[in-house]
């Protein structure tokens, strides 16, 4: 992720320079399409750096609501193509699903990976996948089946399972399946899975396989039932209708260990009408912070920085202000960042690299009207 992350910061500083001058020309300029263009590419090239950091199953989590079965419907098209002709693929899908919390991005991922070693297992035989979705109540007895299951606490999750009547798996091969590296195929990278396992991780949820030479493989992956309270204290931004004209008043913290960042971001505040102190890192994030918490409107906080990090400062300046607003910016973390603010949830995320417009909806969801 290190090297995903400087070129994030970098787009940071070059699509939101471009968009504050695009902002400041008049409407006949003639070096407007110049600066589209450079948007356009910035935008292009971030998407780039998305997809590097989907595949390593790290980077992103705008977590959001997310209905399994909407999520399969959608990848549908792109799985079937993943898929060769000789085999079926199948959904029994459970009508009104509950939502999960989760990464749409990172769950597409996972979907993709199942369904890819479920038709390499079928081979050149004819076979059937098939995709199921449910409820279910998993007590100790299935948690201890699974992987990742130590902590979990017994209760209702959605299950999504792919199952295939494929070459199945012996012990050995079984115990290893999520092993990074870890293939059978010639031309295998053993990625698969191993994404898989830690896309899983970070959602909180558990997964399980069940498999017998010749007999097919079926692997079941169980996700916490979301909570009804929203886990962010307003939907995403994105949701939102772009309303150009609103203002806010007040002091931000900037809080970002790269100058280019926080001078564009800075700018952008000052644009809204916001005043702006800075701080480089974490430590004095906090120094500041301590003079006087309540003088803060927001708290604008990098993830990722030496010393210390985003979630730790969250940590500590809600300690010092149970009730502060913060808005994580995301850059690119080397563990699968969000989903581990279990008590100190931040009130928004903004994914880098962001355009004013994308400032200023997230300031307005975490702030209100
Ligand atoms: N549906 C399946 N049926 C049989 N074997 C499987 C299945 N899914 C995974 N495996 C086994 O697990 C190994 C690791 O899978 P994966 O991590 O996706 O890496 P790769 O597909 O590159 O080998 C595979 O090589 C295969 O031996
Ligand atoms: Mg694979």
């Amino acid at each position: 992720g290190g090297i995903a992350h400087d070129f994030n910061n970098l787009l940071t500083g070059i699509l939101g320079n471009a968009c504050l001058s695009r902002g400041e020309l008049s409407g006949d300029s003639t070096i407007r399409p110049y600066l589209d263009r450079i948007i356009a590419s910035a935008g292009r090239a971030a998407e780039l750096c998305k997809q590097m950091l989907d595949y390593s199953g790290k980077g992103r989590f705008i977590v959001q609501p997310i209905n399994l079965n909407s999520l399969i419907h959608e990848t549908t098209p792109l799985l079937e193509l993943s898929t060769s002709k000789n085999v079926t693929l199948t959904a029994h899908l459970a009508p009104q699903l509950a939502d999960v919390d989760g990464d749409p991005t990172q769950l597409r991922q996972v979907v993709m990976n199942l369904i890819i070693n479920a038709s390499e297992a079928i081979g050149d035989r004819n076979g059937t996948i098939t995709v199921s979705t449910g409820v279910r109540h998993v007590d100790r007895a299935c948690l201890r089946q699974c992987h990742l299951c130590p902590d979990l606490a017994e209760g209702l999750y959605v299950f999504l399972e792919v199952s295939d009547d494929g070459c199945g798996m012996n012990e050995e091969t079984l115990a290893r399946v999520f092993d990074p590296f870890f293939t059978t195929k010639f031309t295998g990278r053993g990625l698969g899975l191993a994404a898989v396992l830690g896309i899983v991780r970070g959602h909180h949820g558990a997964i399980k396989v069940t498999s017998a030479s010749g007999r097919g493989t079926t692997f079941t992956l169980f996700l916490p039932v979301r909570e009804k309270a929203p886990a962010l204290s307003k939907p995403l931004a994105k949701a939102q209708p772009a309303e150009p004209t609103w203002r806010a008043n007040g002091t931000v913290l900037l809080v970002d260990d790269e100058e280019a960042v926080r001078s564009v971001t800075a700018r952008m505040l000052k644009n809204l009408g916001l005043e702006v102190v800075q701080a480089t890192n974490g430590q004095e994030c906090l120094e500041q912070f301590r003079v006087g918490p309540e003088r803060f409107t927001a708290v604008l906080l990098d993830l990722t920085m030496p010393h210390l990090n985003g979630q730790s400062t969250l940590r500590e300046i809600r300690r010092l202000r149970p009730d502060v607003r913060v808005i994580l910016m995301s850059g690119f973390s080397k563990e699968n960042a969000s989903l581990q603010f279990d008590q100190d949830r931040p009130s928004g995320f903004l994914q880098k690299p962001f355009k004013p417009d994308d400032l200023r909806e997230s300031l307005r969801a975490v702030l209100g009207d």
